[in-house]
């Protein structure tokens, strides 16, 4: 029972639509009518500005933080789940949101909150690994792609050195699922009509 109770609090947790319920609330405005249309971070910065671009990143990547550091909790600590996997229950739910009719982001922040929370230093990397694609892509889209790939190039030097088998794994899954859900980008990258940020 509480294997069922942790994975539905992790994808209850990832389903939490920050960036619609922060454009909802503080704005009157469902970012999901403008801009690209999707309920993240990028799309948020692009239709509601810096501030709420910047909160919705900090509450997506907490989103899966927070789930993998579930097992902290008393009553959850002897599921025996892995708390990657747990991390990656958040990621779909933040793809699939109950709360947003199941249409929700492109996984990008709350995995790389699942990292903050099961390796903080692995984040530190990858998130100076985005930084620097975007510098040179000016893409959020593709340096996110990028960092799927880079990332999981890293999980396997990891399990290599520390036989970290897990991460290897859900970094795998994790990039799978941001290809997936990036498919109308890489369309549009194709086509040359992908949006550059501008403050770069
Ligand atoms: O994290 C999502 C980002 O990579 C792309 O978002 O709104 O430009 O499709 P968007």
């Amino acid at each position: 029972m509480d294997i069922v109770i942790i994975i539905l609090c992790a994808y209850l947790l990832g389903s939490i639509p920050s960036a619609l319920w922060i454009g909802m609330l503080f704005y009157k405005t469902d970012v999901r009518e403008h801009g690209s249309g999707n309920l993240g971070a990028t799309n948020t910065f692009r239709v509601l500005g810096k501030t709420a671009g910047l909160v919705v990143t900090v509450l997506d990547i907490l989103k899966g933080t927070a789930a993998v550091l579930l097992p902290l909790i008393p009553a959850l600590s002897n599921t025996g789940i892995h708390p990657l996997f747990i991390g990656f229950c958040a990621v779909i739910g933040h793809i699939f949101p109950v709360f947003a009719k199941f249409k929700g982001g492109k996984a990008v922040a709350t995995s790389g909150g699942v990292l903050l929370g099961y390796n903080w230093p692995i984040f530190i990397i990858v998130l100076l690994t985005f930084l620097i694609a975007l510098k040179l892509t000016k893409m959020v889209s593709l340096s996110s792609m990028i960092v799927a790939v880079v990332g999981f190039l890293y999980s396997i030097a990891y399990y290599i050195w520390t036989g970290d088998f897990y991460l290897m794994i859900i970094v795998g899954l994790m990039g799978v699922f941001i290809f997936y859900r990036h498919r109308a980008n890489i369309s549009r990258i194709k086509a040359g009509t992908e949006p550059k940020v501008k403050w770069l």
